[in-house]
C-alpha cells in the first residue's frame, strides 16, 4: 500500500505519534509518505495514495481549524480510505467530538473512514505531566498504535462515536479560534529573558512571530493558539497572554523518557483519583483489544 500521513502538530506529540505510525507501517512493507500542515503549506495531490492517515490534536474539543481549513480547501478524494489518529491530554469522552467536522468532510467526498483512535498524550497546557506518566501513556499508545495497523490490516471497522451533547458542547467551544485571536494581543515576550535567538520565530507554524522596529520579538494576529513557541523557548521568555496560568515550558523528550531505563512506566494506580480517573477506562480499553488481538 502507499500511505500518506497528514498531520498538524503544534508542540510535536502528533509528529511523535506520525513518526512511530510510518515505522510500524514501513515494516509491514507500505511505502509511506508524511505531510505536516502548516500555515503556508502547498496543496498535495492525493490521488497515488490507498491509504490517508489525518493526525491532529485536539483543542477545545475540536480539530485546530488550521488542519480543518487545509483538509476542507485540498478537496478529499472519493472512493479513498481515510483513519484518523487524534490526540489529547485528557481521555474523558467529550474529546470524541472533536472529529465530527473532518467526519462530514470525509462522507461529503464519498471517501471512506475506515478506522479511528484517539490516543492520549501529555499535556501542552494546563500542567506538565509527570515522567513517569509520560512513559505510562508512550507504553499504551505504542499498544494503540499495534491496534490501530491491525484493525485497518484486517478490515476491521472501528470509529469513536459522539453523541448530540458532545456534539452540541464542541460545537459551542469552536469559538476557541475567535478566543486564540483575542488572545494573540496580550502575548507577550518578558525582554529580561529574551536572548533573540529567534528560534519561537523559526519554528511557529503560522509564520506569525517578526522582529518589530524597535528590534524586538512581536506576535501578528494569526495565533492558532499552538503553544509551540512557548513551549520550545529557552529561556521561558513569552507569556501566553491570559493562558498564562496554564503554560508548559519546555519539551518532553519523549524518546529519552521512553528509553530512560531510571524511568518507571507506571503511574495510574487501581483506585486512581481525580484528574487522572478517566485514563483507567483507556488503559482497560487499549489492554482488552490488545489481549484480544495479540494474546
Ligand atoms: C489551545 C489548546 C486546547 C486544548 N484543548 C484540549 C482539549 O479540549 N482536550 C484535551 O484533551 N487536550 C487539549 N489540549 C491539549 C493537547 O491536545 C495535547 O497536549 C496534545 O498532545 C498537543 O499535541 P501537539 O504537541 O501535537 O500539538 C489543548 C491544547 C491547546 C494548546
Ligand atoms: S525563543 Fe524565547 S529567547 Fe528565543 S527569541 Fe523567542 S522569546 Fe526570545
Ligand atoms: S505565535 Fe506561538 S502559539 Fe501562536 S501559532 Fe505561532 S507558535 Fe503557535
Amino acid at each position: 500500500m502507499k500511505i500518506l500521513l497528514l498531520y498538524f502538530t503544534g508542540t510535536y506529540n502528533t509528529k511523535y505519534l506520525t513518526t512511530l505510525l510510518k515505522n510500524k507501517f514501513e515494516n509491514n512493507l507500505n511505502v509511506v509518505d508524511i505531510f505536516e500542515v502548516k500555515g503556508e503549506s502547498e496543496s498535495i495531490d492525493l490521488s497515488s495514495y490507498d491509504l490517508i492517515g489525518l493526525g491532529y490534536p485536539i483543542y477545545a474539543f475540536n480539530t485546530p481549524k488550521i488542519f480543518y481549513k487545509y483538509l476542507k480547501n485540498l478537496k478529499l478524494l472519493a472512493n479513498t480510505h481515510y483513519f484518523i489518529y487524534k490526540q489529547s491530554g485528557e481521555t474523558i469522552k467529550l474529546n470524541n467530538a472533536s472529529s465530527r467536522k473532518i467526519k462530514k468532510l470525509i462522507n461529503k467526498s464519498k471517501g471512506i473512514l475506515v478506522n479511528e483512535q484517539h490516543y492520549v498524550m501529555p499535556y501542552n497546557i494546563h500542567f506538565r505531566y509527570e515522567d513517569n506518566c509520560v512513559k505510562e501513556i508512550l507504553k499504551y499508545d505504542e499498544m494503540l498504535i499495534n491496534i490501530q495497523l491491525y484493525e485497518i490490516r484486517h478490515n476491521i471497522h472501528y470509529v469513536i462515536k459522539s453523541n448530540t451533547i458532545y456534539n452540541f458542547i464542541s460545537r459551542v467551544l469552536s469559538i476557541y479560534h475567535f478566543g486564540a485571536k483575542i488572545n494573540h494581543s496580550f502575548y507577550k515576550i518578558y525582554m529580561d529573558k529574551c536572548n533573540n535567538c529567534k528560534k519561537c520565530l523559526k519554528e511557529c507554524p503560522t509564520k506569525n512571530i517578526y522582529v518589530n522596529k524597535k528590534g524586538q520579538i512581536d506576535f501578528g494576529p494569526n495565533c492558532e493558539m499552538c503553544m509551540r513557541c512557548s513551549f520550545i523557548c529557552p529561556n521561558n521568555a513569552i507569556k501566553i497572554g491570559m493562558l498564562e496560568g496554564w503554560k508548559v515550558n519546555g519539551p518532553y523528550n519523549l524518546n529519552e523518557i521512553k528509553n530512560n531505563p531510571q524511568i518507571s512506566d507506571s503511574f495510574i494506580t487501581p483506585n486512581q483519583k481525580g484528574f487522572f480517573k478517566c485514563y483507567l477506562k483507556t488503559y482497560d480499553y487499549i489492554q482488552n483489544k490488545y489481549n484480544k488481538y495479540f494474546l
